[in-house]
């Protein structure tokens, strides 16, 4: 029998109250995973679709052989797994700034778990996304093939304040610093396409789209909408 709610673990985080609950979902009929970072709902297993396609839209992107993937933000590790989906992909290294969210997936509390810290080319590591794009890459590092970031809301709503930087030029390109020739950043978005944020993406990186990805909702009976922004460096 599925119990009606189960909350899985609570942590106190430098960034407030996290909380990883599984419940049953009478609108899917499914059992699903959600996590709360304080009041706001940071993550459900209901809806991963759109966090699948960050991983596929950026790697189709990617034109090498061999791909070193950075994903920032790991959850519940949708974008990781579909990563390592794609057989190009040599190492998958993901950032997340919570040691919790990596402890549920090394104590294989979530679904996804298995396939993602079972893999040989998979690293975590506990550490700020951004302070790491914002300090420049160490000299013995080549740098990544496809930065995959789904952190933030949007590139206007961020989880944090020191977020927003990234999403500036000068933030985009301090990003560019870490890939290599022909390497790829994707971002996740709960906002439609953004005509301002292209500009900045445009500004820094070729071949930017805005893929707006569709899925059922199966809570409001409707169809929604996430967006992944893509774009490729300049570097050959
Ligand atoms: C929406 S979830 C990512 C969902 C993921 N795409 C998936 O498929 O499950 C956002 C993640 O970003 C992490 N996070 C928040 N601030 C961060 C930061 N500054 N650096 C790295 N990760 C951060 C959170 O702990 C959370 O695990």
């Amino acid at each position: 029998m599925i119990a009606r709610f189960e909350e899985l673990d609570w942590q106190l985080t430098p960034m407030g109250d996290l909380t990883l609950r599984r419940r049953f979902e009478p609108a899917a009929s499914q059992e699903i995973y959600e996590v709360k970072l304080g009041d706001e709902y940071l993550m459900s297993s209901l809806f991963t679709v759109a966090e699948v396609a960050l991983a596929d839209l950026g790697l189709a992107a990617v034109t090498t052989e061999k791909i070193d993937v950075l994903v920032g933000g790991l959850g519940l590790g949708y974008t990781a797994v579909a990563a390592l989906r794609d057989p190009r992909v040599t190492s998958l290294t993901v950032i997340d700034r919570l040691a919790a969210v990596i402890g549920w997936h090394e104590r294989m509390l979530l679904p996804a778990a298995s396939d993602l810290v079972t893999d040989a080319r998979t690293s975590l590591v506990c550490d700020d996304f951004f302070a790491v794009m914002r300090a420049a890459p160490a000299p013995d590092h080549a740098g990544y093939d496809a930065i995959l970031l789904d952190v933030d809301h949007s590139p206007r709503h961020q989880l944090d304040a020191t977020h927003a930087d990234l999403y500036t030029v000068n933030g985009l390109r301090a990003l560019d610093r870490h890939l290599r020739p022909r390497g790829v950043f994707a971002l996740w978005s709960d906002d439609p396409p953004d005509a301002e944020f292209m500009v900045k993406m445009r500004a820094v990186f070729d071949d930017c789209a805005a893929h707006v990805v569709e899925f059922d909702n199966p809570v409001t009976g409707g169809v929604s909408s996430n967006t992944v922004f893509v774009g490729v460096t300049r570097k050959r």
